[in-house]
């Protein structure tokens, strides 16, 4: 059994970032890549997230910028705001995180969709996740790329495999579940209305948990030797938990992700990449749009 160091893995993307950045921006004055992230409310787990975010970027040499907004921020206050960073050019990546106030929440997807699909780091987009599901994306959600991330970092060959990705969540189970089929592999979406979930997850040779509810996979759910991805962060009187049982179940697997240190590092380093991908994208669009405009002088 292995432990995958999430960690380990999220500082060499973030190096290669860094890498990238010194070279392309530092090394020739240009100015580099900037995020904005947007925190609506008091949620204390968004803020130690947004920290994290703005921590990573100083790390990797991208410009940052946080917006603490109060509880009650209204829906147009919050899209009018939006509509300034897209247009302004010093911003190459937008981010509200999410959960949003429950008052705001109702509006979620209007608000998510006021930001332009060019600078959507999230990927969630109607845009963007349509590009995802057609299999012609730059960018996925930084949680699921990180999972495949993970997962390749192994050397493990999805093609073909039988995985069950339990949680339906925009941001992780419904894009994973679709990235891990870009993979090739069998994906069984499993969610809190499936009927016997033990007997599916298993036959699962890849197991992905993104529900929120601590330690509720048990050894009984697991095949033999599978490869186990927690991407559960749930808060109990224990300190950090996943959704699955890490002592209960690490001995029935071959690979398995610890909480902290599994996959949530990987969101992060993600997220840097993605803010990266989408800057050099929107500089490329503007070139072509300016030769196009040369072309018809
Ligand atoms: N809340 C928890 N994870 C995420 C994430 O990846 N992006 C955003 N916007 N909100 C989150």
């Amino acid at each position: 059994m292995k432990i995958i160091d999430g960690k380990a893995l999220a500082q060499k993307i973030k190096n290669d970032v860094k890498k990238h950045i010194f070279e392309n921006y530092i090394a020739k004055v240009k100015k580099a890549p900037c995020l904005v992230c947007i925190i609506v409310g008091e949620d204390k787990a968004s803020k130690v997230y947004v920290n994290s975010k703005r921590r990573a970027c100083e790390e990797c040499g991208i410009g940052s910028q946080i917006y603490q907004l109060p509880e009650d921020t209204s829906k147009n206050y919050l899209i009018d705001f939006l509509q300034k960073l897209n247009n302004d050019d010093n911003v190459s990546g937008i981010l509200v995180q999410l959960p949003l106030p429950k008052e705001l929440d109702k509006y979620r997807n209007e608000i998510i969709n006021t930001i332009s699909p060019e600078k959507d780091v999230d990927c969630l987009t109607y845009q963007n996740l349509g590009k995802m599901y057609s299999g012609e994306h730059l960018i996925a959600p930084c949680t699921s790329t990180g999972i495949i991330k993970i997962i390749e970092n192994e050397n493990y060959n999805l093609d073909g495999k039988d995985v069950v990705v339990v949680g339906r969540s925009l941001l992780v189970g419904k894009s994973v579940a679709t990235l891990l089929q870009g993979k090739n592999a069998t994906v069984t979406a499993c969610h809190s209305h499936t009927q016997n979930l033990k007997d599916k997850c298993q036959k699962a040779d890849v197991l992905v948990v993104a529900v929120g509810k601590s330690k509720m996979i048990t050894k009984d759910y697991i095949k033999n030797g599978a490869f186990v991805v927690d991407v559960g962060i749930n808060r109990t009187e224990d300190g950090l938990v996943g959704d699955v049982d890490f002592d209960n179940v690490k001995d029935s697997c071959s690979y398995i992700t610890p909480v902290p240190g599994g996959v949530g590092p990987l969101t992060v380093a993600c997220l840097m990449e993605n803010t990266v991908l989408l800057h050099e994208n929107r500089l490329k669009l503007q070139k072509n749009c300016e030769t196009e405009m040369d072309i018809d002088n």
